[in-house]
């Protein structure tokens, strides 16, 4: 019988493919856990408007990874890609999942091209996750439409700042989202944690502010062709 020689190129394709999936599935079961113990703490059952959004919010987070996986499967990990057009595709599939007529958002895209390590990608677009779902759950207890903005900028010390807000009534009195044990804040601290990002978080009258702001990789100064 011959034996079939995989070229080492493609076999390193496939292993960190593999591997980025494993990865991946890892977050989802740990994130899906954070849920469900949060769940067994609360003091009364949820609403059935709370377990439609939380399953949803699984949804959108399962199908945002998948997206992901499918816009970057052809960049290596150590590549750069430029995260403005990610937050495009992500930001409309996000609208489309989690908005509904009681309940509907417009998203308003500012800023530049910012160029990313493509392992950087992951945790910035699910913080943005946290982020949506989290202003569509309280950003306007009365259902008027919310409005987000999402702003990419370079900045001149090769950071690049990324800053999402949304028009809501911002978080409640006394509310310290720096020691908040709620499993979105828990997650957004440790993904920022995890790629040396600083997340800083504005709460106005005029709705809360996001502002992640994430170190320049020595290759994201590398040009896209
Ligand atoms: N956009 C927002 N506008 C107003 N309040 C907010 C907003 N985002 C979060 N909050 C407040 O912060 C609290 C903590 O949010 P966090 O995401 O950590 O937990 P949660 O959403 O309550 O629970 P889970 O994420 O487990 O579903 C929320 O309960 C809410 O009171
Ligand atoms: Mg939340």
């Amino acid at each position: 019988m011959s034996t079939i020689l995989v070229p080492p190129s493609t076999h390193d394709v496939v292993a960190e493919a593999n591997h980025r999936i494993a990865n991946s599935l890892t977050l989802l079961i740990s994130l899906v856990r954070m849920q469900a113990s949060s769940v067994a703490k609360r003091d009364r059952p949820p609403s059935k408007a709370e377990v439609r959004l939380m399953l949803e919010g699984i949804a959108a987070r399962i199908s945002t990874i998948g997206q992901l996986h499918r816009l970057l499967s052809n960049i290596p990990q150590d590549g750069v890609t430029n995260l403005k057009s990610h937050l495009h595709d992500v930001t409309d599939a996000l609208v489309s999942a989690l908005s509904s007529p009681e309940q509907s958002v417009v998203v308003a895209h500012t800023g530049d091209d910012c160029l990313v390590m493509v392992r950087q990608v992951q945790p910035i677009i699910l913080i943005l996750c946290e982020i949506f779902i989290n202003a569509m759950k309280y950003a306007h207890p009365a259902g008027v439409p919310l409005a987000m903005t999402v702003d990419c900028l370079p900045a001149a010390d090769g950071r690049l700042v990324l800053t999402i807000s949304d028009d809501g009534v911002g978080l409640p009195e006394g509310f310290d989202a720096n020691t908040s044990e709620g499993l979105g804040f828990r997650v957004m601290r440790s993904l920022a944690a995890e790629i040396g990002a600083k997340l800083d978080i504005i709460s106005t009258a005029l709705g809360l502010t996001f502002r992640l702001s994430v170190p320049a990789s020595a290759m994201a100064s590398v040009k896209l062709a």
